[in-house]
This record gives structure tokens, C-alpha cells and sequence, in this order.
């Protein structure tokens, strides 16, 4: 055992929930537990369970299988804030700040300190708790890669593949039917799945929210690709594509959550739009949350056992309102607030784009 003052931590995981989850939640208890004798909490379902004090204690019991299990043993929520909490009165929310209770409970299981998994909505949240005096560690996790200040977030590459694995089904079909088959992946305003998966399942056009599309753009693509005799097409969306001037497709709005915009059903809008235009059969599959199931790729057991790891070594070092990142290959620590904020979009002059551009796929421009 080695020693610290360290006596005990908190873990919590908030937010949409990824693959890989679990794996950072093993390597945090194995860690913290077994080489330095560290208690380990972990709040239920997210920040909800820091503000009603809902904990379950974890050791080598808990952590052991987890590995490739998706979801995550704690639970999460995209709703439960400490400063915007959502409670019922009559058919209404109204919304109160509950910090306080959550910063109590802190105190109350005398945690050294907390670890917030989650994207941009949890670390924001886990800021503002540093800022009123808990000591926070922050691991990135989103199925959207879209965090700042880390070069990937885990989830990402399951969420990736997953797509991927779909575009290669649709590949067959779309071929026997001679249709365009148009796929609409996750990523919120980012198009880090779809251009990535895009470019792993060969799609003909990959529609992005970085690059606004021209309806007429992707009909001409299809049209020369029909001339050379090819006469599928696959289009590959991200849910916040849209068109040059107009507007994205909101699917809902979630009144609690931290972003309330849900996005989704640009890929039905475009298969109508392409039909009409183009007479060929067209057919839209919205991949939704399949994206955000099942087992952790290896690359992502990987990164998050690495990002459990780093995270254990913060606490250590007292290294806290810092976030653990990867830059390069390298696992580091960068300030909460560089994560925070500023969404990590697609750069336009990306190599990504300028190689599948060369290759004659089209981003609608
Ligand atoms: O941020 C992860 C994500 O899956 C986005 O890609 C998607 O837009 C959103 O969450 C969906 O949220 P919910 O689970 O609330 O429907």
C-alpha cells in the first residue's frame, strides 16, 4: 500500500451515457482502493444522487467484470443540475439551486475529493462546484468527441464504430435496390461521427454541421455517380447538418436538461427533398441511441482505463479543477474551464476532409 493523505473519494458519472464508462469506473476503485487504500463512493445517477446523498460504496467487488460492460453500474442523469434543479409544481417545472445540498453531502461523507464523468453540461456543473470549494477532478466522456482541450473523448470510438457497422449493412441493401440510402448518425453540433464513420463506411456524401449543404449539391453527386453506372449512393448526415441559410432539425426540447435542444430527423427531410428531385428511391435510417449502446471498442477500454488512471493521479497531486485530456498520445491534465464553454467542432481545413474531398465525396458544398 502506499501512503497519502487521501482518505476518500466520491465518483460520479453524468450526462448521456457511452461505452467506456464503467472501464474509467474500474480503474479509479482498482486504483484508488487496492494501491493506496482510498474509499471509493460512487453517487447514483449522476448529480442527482450528490443532492439526495444516493451512494453505493465500490471495491474490487464492484469494479470486477466491468471492463466491457456499457452504460455505467452507477446510473446518470442529462437532467439533475446542482444549480438548475428541476422540481414539479402542478404541471410545471420551476427550477431552484440546490447547490448547497449537494456541496453538503460533499461534506458530509468527508470526501477529499470528486470525480465528474461526463461532456460539456457535467464539467460546466463540475466547475461552478469547484469554484464554491470542492476539490474536482474532471474525466471527458461524449459519444460526440466535441469536448475542448482533449484530442478524443471515450465513447467516441464505440459510437463510431457502431455507425460504421450500420453504414456497411446499408451499403448491401442500398445496392440491391439501386436506392439512396441516407444515414443519421449522432454527434449534436459536431460531425465528428459522421465524418468518421462516413469515411470508414465509404459514404458518397457526408453531411456535416461545419459544412452547410446544398440540396442541389448532393443531387448532382448522385446523378454522376448514376451516369458512371453506380446506381446506389449513400449519404451519411450528423442529426445537426443543415442546409446553406436554413435551420436544424430540432426533434424536442428538454426543458431541464443542460442543452434542451434534442436534434434529429434531417436524414427523413432529405430522403423527400432527394426523392423529388432526383426520382430515385431514397430511404432514411436515424441510427439514434444504438450509438450510445453496447460494449466499449478496445481503443475506448483503453482510453478511459488510461483517464481512470490519470484521474486517481490528480487527486493525488491535488491537481483539481483540471480536467484529464489526451493531446497527442499523451495523457494529461488541462484547467476545467479550457474543456468548457467552446464546443470542439471539425475544422474546416481538416486533412480528413481535404483526403475524402480528393476521393470525390461530396459535403454538399
Ligand atoms: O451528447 C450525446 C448525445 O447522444 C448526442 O449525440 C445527442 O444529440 C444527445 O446526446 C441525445 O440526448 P438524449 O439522450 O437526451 O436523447
Amino acid at each position: 500500500m502506499k501512503k497519502t493523505t487521501i482518505k476518500k473519494i466520491g465518483v460520479l458519472t453524468a450526462g448521456g451515457d457511452c461505452p467506456g464508462l464503467n472501464a474509467v469506473i474500474r480503474a479509479i476503485v482498482k486504483i484508488a482502493t487496492e494501491k493506496y487504500n482510498i474509499k471509493v463512493i460512487g453517487f447514483k445517477d449522476g448529480y442527482e444522487g450528490l443532492i439526495h446523498n444516493r451512494f453505493v460504496s465500490l471495491g474490487n467487488r464492484e469494479a470486477s467484470g466491468i471492463l466491457t460492460m456499457g452504460g455505467t453500474i452507477l446510473g446518470t442523469s442529462n437532467t439533475a443540475a446542482p444549480y438548475r434543479y428541476a422540481v414539479t409544481k402542478g404541471k410545471k417545472f420551476i427550477y431552484q439551486d440546490v447547490s448547497k445540498k449537494a456541496i453538503a453531502n460533499y461534506k458530509k461523507n468527508k470526501l477529499d475529493a470528486l470525480i465528474t464523468i461526463g461532456g460539456d453540461g457535467t464539467l460546466s456543473t463540475a466547475l461552478k462546484l469547484q469554484r464554491d470549494g470542492l476539490n474536482i477532478v474532471g474525466v471527458p466522456k461524449t459519444i460526440d468527441n466535441d469536448l475542448s482541450g482533449t484530442d478524443l473523448t471515450f465513447g467516441f470510438d464505440s459510437a463510431f464504430t457502431t455507425a460504421t457497422e450500420a453504414i456497411d449493412k446499408l451499403h448491401t441493401t442500398a445496392q440491391s435496390h439501386h436506392r439512396v440510402m441516407i444515414v443519421e448518425v449522432m454527434g449534436r453540433y459536431a460531425g465528428w461521427i459522421a465524418l468518421f464513420s462516413g469515411m470508414a463506411g465509404g459514404g458518397d456524401v457526408i453531411l456535416i454541421p461545419e459544412i452547410p449543404y446544398g440540396i442541389e449539391n448532393i443531387c448532382a453527386k448522385i446523378k454522376e455517380r448514376k451516369i458512371r453506372g453506380k446506381r446506389f449512393s449513400i449519404i451519411v448526415v450528423a442529426e445537426g447538418a443543415k442546409p446553406v441559410g436554413g435551420e436544424l432539425t430540432v426533434s424536442q426540447i428538454v426543458e431541464r436538461s443542460f442543452d434542451q435542444i434534442r436534434l434529429g430527423g434531417v436524414a427523413s427531410r432529405l430522403a423527400e427533398e432527394i426523392e423529388r428531385r432526383t426520382l430515385i428511391e431514397c430511404r432514411a435510417t436515424i441510427l439514434g441511441h444504438v450509438q450510445r449502446g453496447g460494449i466499449p471498442t478496445p481503443a475506448d477500454r483503453v482510453l478511459a482505463t488510461r483517464y481512470g488512471a490519470e484521474a486517481v493521479d490528480m487527486v493525488l497531486k491535488g491537481e483539481f479543477g483540471r480536467m484529464a485530456a489526451l493531446q497527442g498520445n499523451k495523457i494529461v491534465n488541462i484547467p476545467l474551464q479550457k474543456a468548457v464553454g467552446k464546443l470542439k467542432l471539425v475544422p474546416l481545413d481538416s486533412g480528413l476532409i481535404r483526403s475524402l474531398k480528393k476521393m470525390g465525396v461530396s459535403f454538399g458544398d
